[in-house]
């Protein structure tokens, strides 16, 4: 059975005390709550290893927003996954749009990162998603389908079982304008069928697959009560405990 998960990316937001009380918050308010799926909330990097130790990490995963596409060495500023891994981090969240569009982030440099991100056996949260121009001409499933394609579609079947995907349309992304519920769903389902035409049915439906893009507290509840939306990938929303709360108990 696929997982369903409420993960949040609080992309460039929060202080580190800020982000420490944000995240020890969501800790209480969760505890002692049985949950009916899993957690993870997306970090700054510099947060990740406080955010860790100050929190039960086996009921909220941890992930970076980003990695290197080098294990090591002479690069100045970045960020190792086996350094994230130190941190206590379980997740990396990969290929965001918004890393795509301001850092260029290719499919090349996104293998390199998700091969990495898998030999530390961290969880890539890999992120596909098209714009605007793209779902007007009605071309998002070739869009998404060519960045599956060209990147998470080339991993063995057993690599690519660890792997959890997460469909996010640009247009929809901090823009208040939620993809419908019928717009999501059709488009996770054909996710879902490309992973099935690709690494077998079985496969296809033990993949988690995620929407996100305006995911609130409101739509929370029949967003994730479609057959193929597996969770979101929640980032306005994530900053305030009562509403990714209520996002985590929309399941
Ligand atoms: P919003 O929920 O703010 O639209 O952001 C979605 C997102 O980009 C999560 O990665």
């Amino acid at each position: 059975m696929r997982k369903n998960i409420v993960a949040g990316n609080w992309k460039m937001n929060k202080t580190l005390q800020e982000g420490l009380a944000l995240a020890t918050e969501l800790n209480a308010a969760l505890a002692g709550s049985e949950l009916n799926c899993d957690v993870v909330i997306g970090t700054p990097y510099i947060h990740l290893a406080s955010v860790s130790a100050a929190i039960d990490t086996t009921k909220i995963g941890v992930a970076a927003q980003n990695c290197a596409n080098k294990a090591s060495g002479a690069y100045t500023g970045e960020i190792s996954v086996s350094m994230i891994k130190s941190t206590g981090a379980k997740y990396v969240i990969l290929g965001h749009s918004e890393r795509r569009e301001y850092y260029a982030e290719t499919s090349a440099i996104l293998n390199e990162k998700v091969a990495l991100t898998l030999a530390e056996g961290l969880t890539p949260i890999y992120c596909c998603g098209e714009a605007l121009e793209v779902r007007n001409a009605n071309q998002q499933n070739a869009y998404v389908k060519n960045q599956l394609e060209e990147t998470v579609f080339n991993l063995s079947a057993d690599d690519f079982q660890k792997i959890v995907i997460a469909y996010e349309p640009i247009w929809a992304i901090g823009t208040g304008v939620t993809a419908s519920t019928e717009q999501a769903q059709d488009t996770l389902a054909y996710i879902r069928t490309i992973i099935a035409e690709k690494f077998g049915q079985e496969i296809a439906e033990g993949t988690s697959i995620l929407y996100g893009g305006s995911c609130n507290a409101k739509n929370a509840a029949e967003l994730f009560s479609q057959p193929d939306i597996d969770g979101g990938l929640i980032g306005g929303a994530s900053l305030k405990v009562e509403d990714f709360k209520a996002i985590i108990d929309a399941f």
